[in-house]
């Protein structure tokens, strides 16, 4: 959601820096008109921490983060941007708008209000005499009334037209039941329902928004499940089935699951912080979604091949976000659904207690790649083996894990420890040598500390850097120069800063930093910051900006020309019959 530009700029007038921070940093030490303050954001011991009264923004030279008073309180007390704003707001004492006025806003608000009134008719409909078909199954699948309703399930009749009757006599049009992607358009005889004769999942936001539906067939039969297409509030690779339950789960940990119907019986048998991925392997988002309820989560994927290869992908995504990830082995069933039908909930409860950490896991998975019986198999394994404990930063864990993978291919513990330190030694050289490397590398003076942005082509950066520091510092110098296309920019984090900048001076709209929370994320909020922060002699500032641009078009040659050399090489190479 967006909030008005005047909303916002109002609560960051209303709320002084210099007062939010206090709440959390001694500031001291007048330096010029900037404050100073031990940094919240990393751990030191003389201040690198400034604050800016006269700019409203903070930026640390330490570990350089850096940003405006809501992006300040999004860190430090980890809140998204609404609920940053929410917070300020409350501090402050202003109300806060409900949707911003616009178009889109309005279309967003009716297409969820459609869908709400859905849902009430597809749930009307499971316990109307129609709806018994449904019943049926339900009652075949062991899902009870109460689940029913806490999901909100519900059934689309067997008919072309019955959501499309009722919804037209509550004034929604074809058109908008078709973009919710209720309605489906045939070629000449107009609209029908989308969902017929199933066993309707509404997916509920976290904010209890009902985005959209997956409908199961009653029974065998293809396709199983049909999803609402991506839509303006609906986005599968954002969302998670049931994340609107499970955030109130008292329980510590989130269980990720893959089918719809296995989210309904865990929750059913007391499990009530399960979620699935909506149809699609975990992706990075829906990830950090999750990081954002939970630390630890509990993979509990279907039991075949397919479920343990989304379980490792799932792993990777959630590792990167320090997210504690969990993997449940079962066996005898093919998915928690079946296994809590077969065995019960506390046989689950006991399988969630057994769950294995990664490592655990990541080990039998290698294990179980190779026979052990045979000598040469049994190679490959302890290679693979040992890297992965070489892998482990943790001296101890190295150990037992050593000890673990000797056992397995029966061979001396001492020779499996043994490789794995040197290894590890081995692998910290390399790592050593890269970062020497990097660090010796002229360019990397001026590289941003963010590992997520380093700048392939330096000059350029420099560059791009200038220009995004003149637009922001005084956007009417644009006024006489022709502003190249964010494609030119050799460095996306950049291309992307300088995107929204330029659309916001083309628009006569500020470029405050503390306005652009809600277009960058806090890296790139940061880097800004920390490009404003550098001198810029602004009496020439107009030529100063068209030999930035000239710079930046040289570069832009220069790299095209430069991959046409490599290009050009690679052939050569090629023809000639020799290796690279
Ligand atoms: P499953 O086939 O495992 O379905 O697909 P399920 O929900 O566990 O149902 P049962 O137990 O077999 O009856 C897992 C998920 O993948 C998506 C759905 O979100 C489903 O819950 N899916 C599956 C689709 O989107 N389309 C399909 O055709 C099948
Ligand atoms: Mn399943």
């Amino acid at each position: 959601m967006r909030y008005p530009e005047n909303f916002i700029t109002e609560l960051v007038e209303r709320s002084d820096i210099v007062d939010v921070v206090s709440g959390y940093v001694r500031l001291g030490k007048k330096s010029g008109s900037n404050m100073f303050g031990l940094c919240p954001f990393h751990s030191e011991k003389t201040p690198s921490f400034s604050v800016s009264p006269d700019k409203q923004i903070y930026h640390c030279f330490g570990c350089g983060k850096g940003g405006g008073v809501i992006n300040f309180i999004m860190e430090i007390e980890n809140l998204s941007f609404p609920e940053a704003v929410e917070f300020l707001a409350r501090r402050a004492g202003m109300p806060v708008p409900e949707e911003e006025n616009d178009a889109e806003s309005r279309k967003r608000a009716r297409m969820l209000a459609l869908n709400r009134d859905a849902a009430r008719f597809f749930y009307e409909q499971l316990s109307s005499p129609g709806g018994q078909a449904a019943r049926d199954y339900m009652a075949k699948r062991r899902i009870g009334p109460v689940t029913a309703k806490n999901f909100g399930l519900g059934f689309a009749p067997d008919s072309w037209d019955s959501l499309r009757k009722a919804m037209r006599a509550k004034g929604y049009t074809d058109f908008e039941m078709a973009d919710a992607g209720l309605l489906r358009k045939r070629e000449n005889t107009g609209f029908y329902d989308t969902f017929r004769n199933r066993l309707m999942f509404p997916v509920i936001d976290v904010r209890g928004n009902v985005i959209g539906f997956s409908g199961r067939i009653l029974g065998d039969g293809e396709p199983k499940y049909m999803n609402s297409p991506e839509t303006l509030v609906f986005n599968k690779s954002r969302n998670l089935f049931a994340l609107n339950l499970a955030k109130k789960s008292k329980c510590g940990y989130i269980i990720l699951s893959e089918g719809n119907i296995d989210v309904v019986s865990l929750h059913q048998a007391g499990f009530d912080s399960a979620v699935a991925s909506l149809g699609t392997s975990l992706t990075p988002e829906q990830a950090r979604l999750l990081s954002r309820y939970t630390d630890q989560v509990i993979i509990a994927y279907d039991n075949d091949g397919a479920g343990q290869k989304a379980a490792q992908r799932a792993i990777g995504i959630l590792e990167k976000l320090d997210v504690k990830v969990k993997v449940l082995r079962m066996s005898g069933a093919k998915d928690p659904d079946e296994f809590i039908r077969l065995r019960g909930a506390d046989a689950f409860r006991n399988l969630l207690d057994a769950s294995e950490n990664q490592v655990d896991y990541r080990l039998k998975s290698v294990t179980d790649k190779y026979d052990l019986a045979v000598d040469e198999q049994k190679v490959a394994f302890l290679k693979e083996a040992t890297d992965l404990v070489a892998r482990l930063p943790n001296g101890m864990e190295r150990q037992v894990y050593a000890m673990r993978v000797a056992d397995l291919a029966g061979v001396a513990r001492d020779a499996v420890s043994g490789e794995v330190e040197r290894r590890r030694r081995r692998m910290i050289r390399s790592a050593q040598k890269t970062t020497e490397r990097e660090q010796t590398r002229p360019e990397r003076l001026i590289q941003p500390d963010g590992r997520a942005l380093r700048y392939e082509d330096a000059a350029s950066a420099a560059a791009e850097e200038g220009v995004i520091r003149l637009l922001s510092i005084d956007a009417s110098l644009a006024k006489n120069v022709p502003l190249p296309d964010p494609e030119d920019f050799s460095a996306p984090a950049l291309g992307k800063i300088y995107r929204i900048i330029r659309g916001r001076v083309e628009r006569g709209e500020s470029v405050d930093a503390n306005l652009l929370g809600q277009d960058l994320s806090a890296d790139e909020l940061s880097l800004l910051v920390r490009i404003q922060q550098k001198p810029e002699i602004l009496s020439r500032g107009e030529q100063a900006l068209r030999d930035y641009i000239k710079k930046i078009e040289e570069r832009k040659d220069a790299r095209q020309q430069g991959t046409d050399l490599l290009a050009l090489q690679q052939k050569l190479k090629e023809t000639k019959g020799y290796r690279g």
